[in-house]
């Protein structure tokens, strides 16, 4: 069995990450989502509410899983014996950062953990979840962009926060 960890910040799942998550989800027999934690990010959405959207948007794909994890990736992997890490690339500006993050997932699981890009899809590729939020909280419009039940809470927490 090829079991594999989608690991990010999700906030919030864009299209761009719901399209890595199903390309994934075919190539390997089973995936799991990790809601996880980048100490240099403050987050939008509680990690309650990134694990509720990604478990909503995968209900209908089988082999998909969604869990949380505070710690180090690695330690993740390591106690559940998953030796792939799957990440999307979109710019050139994405490079720098992954390659040192894959070489250090490397480096710490003693070179049994390797990571598997998969190139964003063209549609996709300007996306983010900051330039979501940003349009979002200046009441732009982001369907399409992200799934619609991405858009309705981005709406709700924005009016939320203007009261
Ligand atoms: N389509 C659209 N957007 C994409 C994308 C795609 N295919 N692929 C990446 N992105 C964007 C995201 O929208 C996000 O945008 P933002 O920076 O504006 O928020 C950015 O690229 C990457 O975010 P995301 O994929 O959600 O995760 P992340 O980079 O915040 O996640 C962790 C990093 C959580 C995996 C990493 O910090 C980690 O492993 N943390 C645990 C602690 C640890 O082990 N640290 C040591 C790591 S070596």
């Amino acid at each position: 069995m090829k079991n594999a960890v989608y690991p990010g910040s999700f906030d919030p799942i864009t299209n761009g990450h719901y399209d890595i998550i199903m390309r994934s989800s075919n190539l390997f027999d089973n995936l799991i989502i990790l809601i996880s934690n980048n100490p240099a990010k403050k987050y939008l959405f509680n990690v309650e509410q990134r694990v509720y959207i990604a478990k909503e948007l995968t209900k209908d794909l089988k082999n998909v899983k969604v869990m949380e994890h505070q710690g180090l990736l690695i330690d993740f992997l390591v106690e559940n014996e998953i030796y792939y890490i799957i990440r999307g690339l979109r710019a050139v500006s994405d490079f720098e950062y992954e390659f040192e993050m894959a070489l250090a997932n490397r480096w710490m699981s003693e070179r049994k953990v390797d990571t598997v890009f998969l190139m964003t899809d063209e549609k996709y590729f300007y996306l983010s979840s900051s330039l979501i939020k940003q349009i979002s909280s200046l009441n732009g419009d982001v369907s399409g962009m992200v799934p619609d039940l991405v858009s309705k809470m981005l709406k709700e927490k924005y009016n939320q926060e203007s009261q």
